[in-house]
Parts: C-alpha cells; sequence; structure tokens
C-alpha cells in the first residue's frame, strides 16, 4: 500500500460545505478537474483551512454597516453588520467587495436564507453565526493560476463539538454546539457549556457572479444564487452532513477511509474550536480516533451502522497501542503528557492489521458506491416517532472530500430533497422549489427529518424536543468544579489480539462483493 504523502496538506476539519461549482478549500487537482469539466453545475465543496481569516477589521460603528479602506485592496470596502434573524440567529457579516450595493445585496440574500430555516424549526438558544463575503487572496484581481482561493465558491462549518454520552449505549457523540444549545441537558440552562464566540463559520466568495432574488433580473448561466448556497451551507453549519467516523481520505492513492483524528491532547476539553485558520482534527499528530459526532449514531453503511466500522478501527488502534507496538512513532507535543504519535505511522500500523485493513477498505469501496450509506432517522432514541429514511451521497468515484457522504445522493436533485445533494444546475432557488414542489422554505421534509432526528424542533411542535433522559454531557466539558474525571477507558478494548496480524496483501477492491467474506471476519 503506498503511504500518506504531505500530511499537513490533507488537514481538514470535518466537511460541511458544499457548494454549487468550484467551492471553498483547496481542491487537489483531480478533484480540481472534475470540477471544471462539470462547470455547468455547481459543485459545493466543503471548507478550507486557510479561507480569509478577519483581520484588521475596523471599529464597527454604532450605526452598523461602515466602510473602511481594505489595506491590501484599495479599490475593497470592508462592510460590516450585524444581522439578528429573530432570536434565531446573531449574524456578523463582513463583506469585502469593491461593491457596498453588492454587499447589502449579500447581507440580505444571507438573511432570507436564514430566515427560511428559522420558518421551518424553532430555536431555545441563539446561534452565532460569522459571515464574511471575502476577496480571494485578500483581492480583487486574483490570479487564477496561484491564488488557491480562486474557484472557492462557499462553505460552512460548525466550529466547536462538544462530547455528548448517550445513556443507552455509552458511547459520547460529539455534538455542534448550534445543536446543544437547542437541548435540555444538564449543563445547558446553567450555563456551564462554554459557548464559542460563534457556533457557525460561513465564508463566502464575494468576486462570483452571485444572482440575487431581489435584483429584477433573470438568473443567466454563468451566475449562482446566493440564498439558495447559503442556504445549503447554514444547513450544514447545524450539523447536516458532519461525518467524524469515516470520511478521512488519508491517503488518496489507497482506496481506504477511515475516521478523522485528534490532534489534541484528550484531556482538552472542551475540545478546541476550529477557526478559519485552525483546525483541531487531522492535523500532525494523531493523538486517538475523534469520537463520532450526532450524525453518526444515524447513519448506516450498507446495512450496518458506521459505528460498527468505526469500533473495528478504535478497537485496533488501542490494541496496537497497548501493545508498544514499534511501528507507531511517536511525536513530542509540549503541554501535555498525552502520547502523541505520526499519522502515517497509526495509518501504516492499522494498514498492516488484517481487520482494520479490511474495514478501512470497506469504508471505502461502499463510500463511492451509489445507495450504500442511509441517514436513518428511526435510529434513536427509542420510541422515536420518525421514521424516514435519506440516501446519502456515496456514488462519486473518486472519493470526494467534502463532497462525498456530506450530502443528499445527488438523485435526489430532482426532488424536494435536493437542497443538500453536492451538486445542482444552475438555476435559481425559487426555480428549483417549483419544479420540484418542495416546501417554500427549500427545506424537503426528509431533510427536515434529518434535522428533528439529530434533536432540532420543528417550528410547529409543541414545546421543544428533550434529550435530557437520555443523553449527559460529558462532566469534563462543563464548567463546573469538582466534575472533573481523569480515569480512562483504554482497558476495555485491550485483549483482543491484534498485535499478530500478519501483513497479507489483500487484493485490490474493485467490487464491494469481494469484501464481504472479509467483513464478516471483521466484525468478530
Ligand atoms: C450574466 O449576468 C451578468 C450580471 O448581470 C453579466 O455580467 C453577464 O455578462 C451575463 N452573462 C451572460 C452569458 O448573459
Ligand atoms: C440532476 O443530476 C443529474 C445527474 O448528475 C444531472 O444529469 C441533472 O442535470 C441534474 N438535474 C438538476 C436539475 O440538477
Ligand atoms: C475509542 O477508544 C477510546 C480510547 O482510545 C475509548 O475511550 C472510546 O470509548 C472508544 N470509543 C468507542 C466508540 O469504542
Ligand atoms: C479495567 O477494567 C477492570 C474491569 O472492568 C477494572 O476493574 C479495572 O479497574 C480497569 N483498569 C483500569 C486501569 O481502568
Amino acid at each position: 500500500m503506498t503511504r500518506p504523502r504531505s500530511i499537513s496538506a490533507r488537514q481538514r476539519q470535518p466537511a460541511n460545505a458544499a457548494l454549487p461549482q468550484a467551492t471553498s478549500r483547496p481542491l487537489t487537482a483531480g478533484a480540481a478537474a472534475v470540477l471544471l469539466a462539470t462547470a455547468a453545475v455547481l459543485v459545493l465543496l466543503p471548507l478550507a483551512t486557510h479561507a480569509r481569516p478577519l483581520i484588521n477589521a475596523p471599529i464597527v460603528s454604532s450605526t452598523g454597516a461602515i466602510t473602511t479602506t481594505h489595506p491590501s485592496d484599495p479599490r475593497a470596502l470592508r462592510y460590516l453588520n450585524d444581522v439578528s434573524v429573530g432570536s434565531a440567529f446573531q449574524i456578523k457579516f463582513t463583506c469585502d467587495a469593491t461593491d457596498q450595493a453588492f454587499c447589502r445585496n449579500a447581507e440580505s440574500a444571507l438573511q432570507r436564507a436564514a430566515q427560511r430555516i428559522a420558518s421551518v424549526f424553532k430555536f431555545r438558544r441563539t446561534m452565532t453565526v460569522s459571515v464574511a463575503m471575502f476577496l480571494p487572496c485578500e483581492t480583487s484581481t486574483p490570479d487564477p493560476q496561484s491564488c488557491d482561493e480562486y474557484s472557492t465558491l462557499g462553505f460552512a462549518l460548525p466550529t466547536t463539538r462538544i462530547p455528548v454520552i448517550h445513556k443507552d449505549d455509552g458511547v459520547t457523540y460529539m455534538y455542534p454546539t448550534p445543536l446543544l444549545k437547542q437541548l435540555d441537558l444538564a449543563g445547558v440552562a446553567e450555563g456551564q457549556v462554554p459557548w464559542p464566540e460563534y457556533d457557525i463559520l460561513a465564508r463566502f466568495n464575494s468576486l462570483r457572479n452571485w444572482w440575487f432574488s431581489t435584483s429584477g433580473t433573470n438568473m443567466n448561466s454563468t451566475q449562482r444564487d446566493l440564498e439558495f448556497v447559503a442556504t445549503h451551507e447554514l444547513y450544514h453549519g447545524l450539523g447536516f452532513g458532519d461525518d467524524l467516523a469515516m470520511s478521512n481520505q488519508f491517503d488518496q492513492k489507497s482506496p481506504e477511509l477511515l475516521p478523522f483524528y485528534n490532534s489534541f491532547a484528550p484531556e482538552s476539553q472542551p475540545p478546541p474550536s476550529a477557526t478559519v485558520s485552525t483546525m483541531p482534527y487531522n492535523g500532525n499528530v494523531f493523538f486517538r480516533f475523534a469520537e463520532p459526532s450526532i450524525w453518526n449514531r444515524f447513519t448506516y453503511l450498507a446495512d450496518r451502522p458506521v459505528l460498527d466500522y468505526y469500533k473495528v478501527l478504535n478497537d485496533t488502534f488501542n490494541a496496537i497501542v497497548q501493545a508498544k507496538s514499534p511501528a507507531l512513532q511517536t511525536v513530542n507535543v509540549a503541554g501535555t503528557k498525552s502520547v502523541a504519535y505520526t499519522p502515517a505511522s497509526v495509518i501504516s500500523a492499522l494498514q498492516r492489521n488484517e481487520k482494520a485493513g479490511t474495514i478501512m477498505e470497506a469504508l471505502h469501496a461502499y463510500g463511492t458506491t451509489a445507495n450504500k450509506l442511509i441517514f436513518k432517522t428511526s435510529a434513536w432514541p427509542a420510541g422515536t416517532t420518525l421514521t424516514s429514511n435519506l440516501v446519502l451521497e456515496s456514488s462519486l468515484d473518486p472519493f470526494m472530500d467534502g463532497s462525498s457522504l456530506a450530502h443528499t445522493t445527488i438523485t435526489a436533485n430532482v426532488t424536494s430533497e435536493f437542497l443538500m445533494v453536492y451538486a445542482t444546475a444552475v438555476r435559481s432557488f425559487k426555480t428549483a422549489i417549483d419544479a420540484t414542489k418542495a416546501p417554500a422554505s427549500g427545506i424537503g421534509p426528509i431533510t427536515k427529518d434529518v434535522l428533528l432526528a439529530m434533536g432540532y424542533t420543528s417550528a410547529d411542535a409543541q414545546g421543544f424536543t428533550s434529550r435530557k433522559d437520555v443523553a449527559d454531557i460529558d462532566p469534563r466539558a462543563l464548567r463546573a468544579p469538582g466534575t472533573s474525571s481523569t480515569g480512562d477507558a483504554a482497558n476495555s478494548t485491550t485483549k483482543k489480539s491484534a498485535a499478530a496480524a500478519v501483513v497479507t496483501k489483500t487484493p485490490a477492491v474493485s467490487a464491494v462483493v469481494a469484501l464481504s467474506a472479509a467483513l464478516m471476519a471483521a466484525w468478530i
């Protein structure tokens, strides 16, 4: 198997974005080629490890919007405003562009997008969002060759996830803070959760040819409806597609996927927030696999909980650590006694383990085969009245980081569930809603059920969704004194002997079928 190449270049946060036509984040040459080949569609990609940070922002005047010369482009103006959408969203809106009218149009498109979401759900606590319309490489005349943000359309992500323990299975799931704010778990109302400054970060490229429904013009083929893209991205910000358990493609040359890993020490509680310039996952050091996300409580791959696959890899990693495998290369990290490893050495050790190798190949094989990944809204908690299933996007081969697995199957693009597909023909939001007979919000019924399953509350419900009887926030993540527990659970997983794994040459998996026998063995 090939060794991973540059690790830092692969650093990323879980997906969450997706927009039409080239979106954020540095694309690989292959992915970029695919995007160019499909320029007629909007590809919603994920996230960006280096979108523009909000630096040098001028003081906001009490009247709201102000302008100032952008430091690196005298023709650009920076426009800032605070936008409230009911009590649902508090948006810090920053716009770098050459045209103030554009910024005002973008601001209202954003506001309408947030209103669509607020018309479908109700929220107990206000979510904070940082939205920036940015100039690629901080200039209004970026060089397409050297500016890797040139083709970015936009992206969004929840900045912070807090560990929550489910009482039925004892597993810890990471909850994005926008969701946790809506729940009644012990500690939330008591003010013990250290909320981040912004729950959601969203970034959109000011230089794209955005179309606004208020313009009175027809959208043409070079334009994109910002309101549609923003609704899609905010939906990611709420946690749609927040997979942590299977969408890490460490090495693009190997047909394998694996969970995300933490690059922060296990004792860091709460886990660090992502910013536009720092991502706590998949960095240069590997402490342990990231806990699965609440999204992963509902995802089933080839009819089996994604968590089952995750557990084999997690257990194998723990066993390799316990066995003090010489294959693991430790890395010194200042300020912690926890041991960190080079990601390449961990993945190499897992690849040489027969079970783990099989699982990683199965994740990839199924993750690149249509109709294999399903979000089952009925999965949890016991007694839920939800029954719908959403087929997720697993048809892309090669795997596309940020598009694959984090979206609704592309075949839903002609149905009322079109909002969260990764790519769409160029059409305005309203045209798509009319064509698919979707609800006026643009949020299809199953797309809505997905967030209801995770714990959000329907706007027309009485009261709010309760989870306090079925889940607890990990007490170590709460501010309250006296709850710290440093014991760890490395104990239970170490007996399974994976240490004797022979390096077997695994046949190239081209058909999912070829995996089933090996998988049978891996579940034991
Ligand atoms: C599309 O609309 C934009 C903005 O009005 C305009 O600049 C562009 O020339 C139009 N393109 C076509 C192909 O009509
Ligand atoms: C739906 O997706 C199919 C397959 O990618 C594509 O051919 C078609 O143009 C799309 N239609 C719309 C309305 O996006
Ligand atoms: C994964 O392993 C860690 C120890 O590294 C353990 O604390 C955790 O409970 C495991 N998670 C699952 C879901 O098995
Ligand atoms: C390991 O598990 C056993 C049995 O559950 C328990 O008695 C023991 O204290 C644990 N050891 C550690 C180090 O957690």
